[in-house]
């Protein structure tokens, strides 16, 4: 029985291969490059033919990955791959999931298509699911979520005395309370109103009650950062101790990242986006999940 492949786009060799190892996968290669003009390289440097092929590429940045992973996918097929699987820890776009305003794209809907027509099988790591209950909703091929807060929960209980674990909005409570049951910890959800892409307000509750506790923001996604930033300069005037800001996926537009840490917060993220505030591994939850899927070739 040959093993199935998995093969990584750029930017994501590493930790492509520590999974494939995971899985005792077979590591293939692709060369991609772009041309003078542009345009995409593409070439499967090991033969997909007959083997179940997973490709690996997280969507941080997915105006420039989109396209060359829809080609990658379909050249899979013509190639003869026998079920072809994307694995992309941060999966991009979930955020436009409603016509907020009429004409509106919904390119949740859009990319989700996008991708259900050119993969078998999709595994991501916490998608940001706020109106939409399940990636099944616009998703039509079959799909695996897998969880964050059991590795946000064990970094807490090993490296954070006291905690108190904050969220920052309504919509990080599903990650917050998941994460504040396991570390044991007490946890509130704060309340923001967003005015703009890099314009948000935070309004801070009377955390009094937990004075002397050390401040874990938690939420699922660091963007532009101004949801972290507003929260963690709100603290600071209180007179609470430094944060520290846990986010699944770190994206740092707008070098968020420095911003933060010249507010005084610590940053910890999951892999999910290579970044070097990574301390937290996805390598172990996303194998059960495409071990599942990707099964073995027959
Ligand atoms: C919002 O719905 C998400 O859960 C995050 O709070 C948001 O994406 C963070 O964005 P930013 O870093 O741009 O404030």
């Amino acid at each position: 029985m040959t093993a199935p492949l998995l093969i990584a786009t750029p930017g994501n060799e590493q930790q492509a291969a520590g999974l494939a190892a995971a899985l005792g996968f077979d590591l293939g290669h692709l060369e991609t490059r772009q041309f003078p003009d542009g345009e995409t390289y593409l070439r499967f440097l090991t033969s997909p033919e007959g083997r179940s092929t997973a490709l690996f590429c997280t969507l941080d940045h997915p105006n420039d990955k989109l396209l060359p992973l829809i080609f990658a996918a379909a050249t899979a097929r013509e190639l003869k791959a026998a079920k072809i699987g994307l694995i992309s820890p941060y999966l991009a776009y979930m955020r436009q999931d409603r016509r907020f305003k009429p004409g509106e794209a919904v390119t949740s809907r859009q990319v989700a298509r996008l991708l259900s027509e050119a993969f078998d099988w999709l595994v991501t790591v916490d998608p940001h699911l706020h109106r939409y209950g399940a990636l099944g909703e616009i998703y039509t091929i079959p799909t695996r979520v897998v969880h964050a807060a059991p590795l946000i929960s064990q970094w807490i209980k090993s490296n954070v005395t006291s905690p108190l674990i904050i969220g920052p909005d309504s919509e990080s409570e599903q990650w917050v309370s998941a994460v504040a049951n396991d570390a044991g910890a007490p946890y509130c959800v704060l309340e923001k109103v967003r005015h703009g892409d890099r314009n948000v307000e935070i309004k801070l509750k009377d955390l009094d009650s937990w004075s002397g506790r050390t401040p874990v923001l938690v939420d699922d996604i660091i963007s532009s950062g101004r949801t972290m930033l507003e929260a963690v300069k709100l603290m600071a005037a209180r007179g609470w101790p430094q944060p520290i800001c846990i986010a699944v996926h770190g994206l740092f537009a707008d070098d968020s990242d420095t911003l933060l840490l010249q507010a005084g917060a610590r940053i910890v993220t999951s892999n999910s986006v290579p970044h070097r505030s990574n301390a937290l591994d996805t390598g172990s939850i996303l194998a059960t999940a495409v071990r599942q899927l990707a099964g073995s070739d027959p």
